[in-house]
């Protein structure tokens, strides 16, 4: 099969085609023909080293869909031809997050899914919705669920609320939709006139460009009449936290999910002062994920897809993804 592999000393920098044996499932695994990945600003990390397995050859990128090829012995739960996503954390199924779950993360620590055939565990290969391309359903594995755990998992957002999202990215355009299906009202930020303008014809009513206006929690609170939002999903990280716990209500909540924003230091005395629930979250469990699909279905969402890219020109998606400037996720046809 052919595979991208990251490998520190490739000629042409790190990104090499390569031809690898086809995978076989041993007993509960299953065999995924890959039809699609898709990027994550953390695939940019894994790139730069930040974070990485210690091999020196690595299959890229967390998420994938596509349809079982072979099943291994004593699997019931799928059968050739299934559509399927692979688990971010394949061995968090439910429960709180544990520290050997989160040793193995595909992409990173394990070889991904920019590859034409992946093995997988059974219970992570999660059935996707049957609206979804293929394309779309290779979205869902670290951008939606973590937009998903944000919002409802742990943010517990209800109709009632007013939720802040920070950025047209993967993870904060995937949140819009899921804000909007639960009737929540959104505040949505981008650094960009023309991404502004799209948000407002997605239809949302407060859009603020954060370029533009610099104390953007100001602007936050105007729009609230000085309450607050109820949440904020906040990707930016260090340069976007103070201003969040300026622009989240008394007693509301920050979901602390990036750092997109770079670094910088954030004095934590609102937290207390304010009455703050700031928390921490990693993408979702497979549990997480079966819940989040069936919304999906339900609801009929659908992720938006800046653009996609074809598996020969995965280097131009790693460009693009460093670039910027995207609108919602970038996406590689196997
Ligand atoms: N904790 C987790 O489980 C988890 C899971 C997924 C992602 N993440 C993290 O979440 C962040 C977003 O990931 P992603 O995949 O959605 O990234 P992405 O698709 O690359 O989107 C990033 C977007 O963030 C916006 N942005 C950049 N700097 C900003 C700033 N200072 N203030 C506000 N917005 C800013 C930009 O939107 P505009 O161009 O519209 O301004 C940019 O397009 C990353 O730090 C990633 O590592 C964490």
């Amino acid at each position: 099969m052919q595979a991208w592999q990251i490998k520190p000393a490739a000629a042409d920098g790190k990104l090499a085609k390569v031809s690898l044996p086809e995978p076989e499932p041993g007993p509960g695994e299953v065999v995924v023909r890959m039809r699609a990945a898709s990027f994550n600003y953390r695939d940019l990390l894994v790139a730069d080293n930040v974070y990485r397995s210690k091999a020196t050859a690595l299959i890229p990128l967390s998420d994938g869909a596509g349809e079982i090829a072979k099943v291994g012995d004593g699997v019931s739960r799928h059968r050739p031809g299934d559509r399927v996503a692979g688990a971010f954390y394949p061995d968090w199924i439910r429960g709180s997050i544990s520290e050997s779950a989160r040793a193995r993360s595909p992409g990173a620590t394990v070889d991904g899914v920019l590859a034409e055939y992946v093995r997988l565990p059974a219970h992570a290969a999660i059935g996707v919705p049957d609206h979804l391309s293929f394309e779309e359903a290779a979205t869902l594995p670290c951008a939606a669920l973590t937009a998903w755990n944000a919002l409802v998992e742990t943010g517990r957002t209800k109709a009632s609320d007013t939720v802040l999202l920070q950025g047209s990215g993967g993870v904060s355009m995937m949140a819009l939709a899921m804000a909007r299906m639960m009737g929540a009202r959104v505040i949505h930020m981008s650094s960009d006139e023309g991404r502004c303008r799209r948000l407002r014809e997605l239809g949302v009513d407060c859009v603020i460009d954060y370029k533009a206006k610099p104390d953007w929690d100001r602007e936050v609170m105007a729009m609230t009449e000085d309450r607050g939002v109820d949440l904020v999903v906040e990707v930016g990280g260090p340069a976007t936290l103070a201003r969040s716990m300026r622009a989240v209500r008394v007693g509301g909540t920050i979901v602390s999910v990036g750092f997109v924003g770079g670094g910088g230091t954030v004095d934590p005395r609102p937290i207390i002062s304010r009455a703050i629930r700031l928390v921490g979250i990693t993408v979702g469990s497979c549990d997480m994920f079966e819940a989040m699909n069936r919304a999906i279905l339900q609801a009929r969402l659908r992720p938006v897809i800046d653009r996609t890219i074809g598996f020969e020109d995965a280097a131009e998606g790693y460009r693009q993804l460093r670039a910027g400037g995207h609108f919602g996720k970038l996406v590689v046809t196997i």
